[in-house]
């Protein structure tokens, strides 16, 4: 496998998720009041996170801790942590553990736009020790739209997600461009689906604490230990639309058919006609 992953009964995955990955899809215990947010890598999942937890906390300082990931933490650690947790997983549809369906736990999609994601994963792929990776942009590119990367294909992924989405009023789905263009808007949309109290204060607030440039500063980033040139592997750029400076014209239309092609009458919950959302 390129990117030193492991094929984990057709979900590509890197190496160090732990060995019992697929089987939390059983034996992991959720509570009725867990958030779950659920990402395909590279869209947002540390800057929600943070959102999140500041709205359930009713506080607005930047958490010293690390995201807690469900795929890659101990469960012993999730097992302990206080009530409400809110809990972070990139797994499609069909490995997220049970246990949040059962007991109709909240969970919040989030979804960035493909030609962002494939770009934002280049570097995260190049830059992270664990991937063992040091191709060049074509060949990520060619890699990223067969779906031979961590967690497969970003379009099955976010068909998956989204045909339960319409079935599902547990889910809410919150986009990107969305959190870039209007994040006190999407506080609000959080803040009613979390049923959690929201004050203009508190929304500007957190606004203040989770730009870009603040998180970037001030977090603890814990991946930067796995960083091969020193810049951090989560915090890069923050933009919408830096893919313009990289894709040809051709990379362009090949993720728009495949983009179409593959989400089907998902795509209007996006609506992504090119690299950014158009309504
Ligand atoms: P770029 O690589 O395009 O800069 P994830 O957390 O799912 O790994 O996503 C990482 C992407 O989200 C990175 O995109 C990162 O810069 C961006 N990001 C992280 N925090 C952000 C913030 N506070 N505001 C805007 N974008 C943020």
């Amino acid at each position: 496998c390129p990117m030193n992953m492991r094929d984990a009964h057709g979900l590509l995955l890197s190496r160090n998720v732990p060995p019992d990955v697929l089987a939390r899809k059983v034996t992991f215990k959720a509570r009725n009041d867990d958030v779950l947010l659920i990402t395909y890598p590279k869209s947002g999942t540390h800057w929600l996170w943070e959102v999140v937890s500041m709205l359930t906390r009713g506080s607005t300082t930047l958490l010293s801790d690390t995201m807690t990931h469900i795929d890659y933490f101990p469960l012993e650690v999730i097992d302990i942590l206080p009530s409400p947790r809110v809990l972070a997983t990139h797994m499609p549809v069909t490995q997220v553990p049970r246990d949040f369906f059962t007991r109709r736990c909240k969970m919040i999609l989030c979804v960035r736009n493909p030609w962002d994601v494939a770009l934002s994963f280049f570097h995260f792929v190049r830059n992270l020790q664990t991937f063992e990776y040091s191709g060049e942009w074509d060949g990520f590119f060619d890699l990223f739209l067969q779906g031979n990367v961590p967690y497969s294909s970003w379009f099955e992924h976010s068909r998956e997600w989204l045909d339960l989405l319409s079935s599902n009023t547990n889910i809410l789905l919150v986009l990107f461009e969305d959190m870039h263009k209007d994040l006190k808007q999407e506080l609000a949309r959080i803040a009613r689906f979390l049923d959690v109290p929201m004050t203009n204060d508190l929304a500007e607030a957190i606004q203040r604490e989770t730009t870009f440039t603040n998180m970037a500063k001030n977090k603890f980033d814990y991946t930067i230990a796995y960083s091969k040139t020193g810049v951090s592997p989560i915090f890069r750029k923050g933009k919408v639309g830096d893919s313009k400076n990289w894709f040809t014209d051709s990379q362009a239309s090949l993720v728009e058919m495949a983009y179409h092609r593959e989400l089907g009458e998902n795509r209007h919950k996006l609506n992504y006609v090119t690299r950014q959302r158009t309504s």
